[in-house]
């Protein structure tokens, strides 16, 4: 197994600072300096009109880690994070690698300016890749080489779909994303996903798509049901789909005026 595989594929002339960048405007929720004022300007306006944003995604990060370390605990030992975004520490193979530190992490977006920082911060330790690639194009992912280097798909995956689906509209079929994905995986694998949802907030929503939709990619909020059905072919481990401040909690579930605020659905599953 070669160590810490980087095929980043890129030029750096790929990078666009004249448009803000989803993963750039997420770094910005979390606080990271990883962002242009392009990327600000937007994720403030964002903020402006929606402010539980920035728990939200603190939140969806937070779910993003116990569900590592679960997989990691139940056995799993490798891991394709699909939309993995700009590392934050602790990164996936970092949550991971503390229960096991042989378990191998293919990272995989779209989006050059996080293929910018993998090299030092998701590649820099053994047994983890990273490539630029698309989840629309499921195939070319499942085929990568990188991929080919640290799964192995007779033994069961951890998949984690955690805030991209969002980005793929109606027409490019996530649920049949999912699928392809899916009838890729040995039984026994893990789904992991999460996804933005504007059940609990209303009218707010429709002025952030309009945001989103003048960055590099679109964001499409779906309720409850619509999510659920990306989860056809596995079954839901409890608590099921949940706000993800509610997914297996590490203390007391926040209170219900904190819980509101999180427009964010996740869940983990098995493949049966
Ligand atoms: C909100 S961030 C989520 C990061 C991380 N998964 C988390 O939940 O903390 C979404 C990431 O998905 C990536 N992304 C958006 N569309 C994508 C696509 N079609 N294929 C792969 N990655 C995509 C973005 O570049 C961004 O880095």
């Amino acid at each position: 197994m070669e160590d810490g595989v980087t095929d980043q594929g890129f030029s750096a002339d790929q990078i666009d600072t004249s448009r803000p960048h989803p993963a750039r405007m997420y770094d910005f929720y979390l606080g990271g300096w990883d962002n242009y004022e392009v990327d600000r300007e937007a994720a403030q306006t964002v903020i402006d009109i929606l402010p539980d944003i920035v728990p939200a995604a603190r939140a969806n990060r937070e779910f993003l880690q116990r569900a590592v370390r679960f997989l990691a605990e139940s056995g799993i030992r490798q891991i394709i994070d699909i939309g993995t975004g700009i590392p934050t520490s602790p990164n996936t193979h970092e949550v991971a690698q503390a229960v096991s530190p042989d378990i191998r992490i293919a990272y995989v977006d779209n989006d050059p300016i996080v293929a910018t920082h993998a090299g030092a911060r998701l590649t820099g330790t053994g047994n983890t890749g990273f490539f630029l690639g698309d989840v629309r194009q499921p195939r070319s992912i499942l085929d990568h080489p990188t991929i080919g280097k640290l799964i192995d798909f007779d033994q069961p995956v951890g998949l984690m779909l955690v805030a991209v689906l969002h980005f793929i509209k109606d027409e490019e079929d996530p649920a049949g994303i999912v699928a392809q994905l899916r009838d890729a995986l040995p039984d026994g694998s893990y789904l992991v996903l999460s996804h933005t949802t504007a059940d609990f907030h209303g009218g707010n929503f429709a002025e952030i798509d309009k945001i989103y939709t003048k960055a590099t990619a679109t964001l499409n909020s779906r309720p409850h049901a619509e999510i659920l059905s990306f989860f056809e072919g596995f079954d839901l481990l409890d608590p099921g789909l949940v706000q993800v401040p509610l997914w297996r909690p590490d203390g007391p579930p926040p209170p219900p005026e904190e819980l509101r605020r999180v427009g964010f659905y996740g869940a983990v599953a098995t493949k049966h």
